[in-house]
């Protein structure tokens, strides 16, 4: 941890403030390294009273994704946010993870941009990512599973996102294969997952995961509206990123804890359960096939089944589905 991680975790722990020598001698650094890191973080936005009485206190924290401070929030995890980076701009964080996967990187460094210029969606669609207004990132890993395995890290995406946007906001999400989140039958998360594998075994996934949090309602194009909203629109209260970044980060790594322990049935069977997809009927677009058909269930990879009209039951692990009346 960082020492500005350091200091960031001692006043949260402290609410009622602590004094410079009592954050000094934790941190094995003199007073004055303190107030030179004190005065740095204040420099990006953070509000840190200093009195003779209650030592430095944390008054507040800027709604900008500071790596530090996530690193602080987050605490110890298993792997998914050993290491964060954050860009206040980028092409796209997929982009930058392939290229830490590539010189070799570690599984679970997580990079966020606070936007990016070339956000990409599934299926070569654009992805909006304006300043600060959303959760835009990606995280490297390097999971013990075959290609076709790699469904189960998008289903397990899914019902951890769910359950953090839960936790924050207390807005319950549905789920709609593979990848979206819904609130009020509109997308709030979308999931671009990347791969690089040989024929039997994964070489690394990049997970991106894009979250609408802080827009309004008319801050997204007018062709989108219809069909996207953010966590903020919905529940018509500003929500912090940093803490719900976290508590994403938190469950993620929970569920991918549970891949690897081999317990992807229960993560399916939560999945299920929050599924806006199963039991409906549905279009399925794959490359320029179209059928229709009725979502029945997950299969162990993740890839779901889907009875067409002619009774045959089709395995999807791509392409669009499109929910119908
Ligand atoms: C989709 O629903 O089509 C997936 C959208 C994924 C968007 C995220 S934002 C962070 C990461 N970087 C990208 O360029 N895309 C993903």
């Amino acid at each position: 941890m960082t020492t500005d991680a350091k200091i960031l975790t001692a006043l949260r722990a402290n609410p009622d403030g602590v004094s410079g020598a009592d954050l000094a001698a934790h941190l094995a650094i003199s007073r004055a390294a303190i107030w030179a890191r004190i005065d740095e973080l204040r420099k990006v936005g953070y509000d840190i009273e200093a009195s003779p009485h209650f030592g430095y206190r944390l008054i507040s924290a800027p709604d900008a994704l500071h790596a530090d401070d996530l690193l602080a929030r987050l605490g110890k995890t298993r792997v998914i946010g050993r290491d964060i980076q954050v860009f206040e701009q980028t092409t796209s964080t997929n982009d930058v993870v392939e290229k830490l996967a590539r010189d070799g990187v570690k599984e679970g460094v997580v990079v966020f941009a606070e936007s990016q210029t070339k956000g990409r969606g599934r299926l070569g669609r654009k992805w909006l990512s304006p300043t600060r207004k959303g959760l835009w990132f990606s995280i490297l890993l390097r999971p013990d599973l075959r290609p076709q395995e790699a469904t189960r890290l998008i289903v397990a995406s899914a019902t951890a996102l769910r359950r953090a946007i839960q936790t924050v906001t207390g807005i319950s999400a549905e789920i709609k294969w593979p990848n979206d989140l819904l609130v009020g039958g509109k997308k709030v998360v979308g999931i671009l997952t990347e791969m690089s594998a040989e024929v039997d075994r994964v070489r690394y996934v990049i997970l991106g995961i894009g979250v609408d949090v802080n827009q309004d309602a008319d801050e997204f194009p007018p062709d989108l509206r219809k069909l996207a909203t953010s966590l903020k629109a919905a529940s018509g209260e500003a929500v912090s990123r940093a803490d719900l970044a976290t508590q994403i980060l938190r469950e993620l790594d929970k569920d991918y804890a549970r891949i690897g322990a081999g317990k992807f049935a229960a993560v399916a069977d939560e999945w299920e359960s929050a599924c806006a997809t199963i039991g409906r009927n549905v279009t399925v677009h794959v490359g320029d096939r179209k059928f229709a058909g009725r979502a029945e269930t997950l299969d162990d990879d993740g890839a779901l089944l889907v009875r067409s009209e002619h009774g045959h039951l089709e395995r999807i692990t791509g392409g669009d589905v499109i929910l119908e009346k």
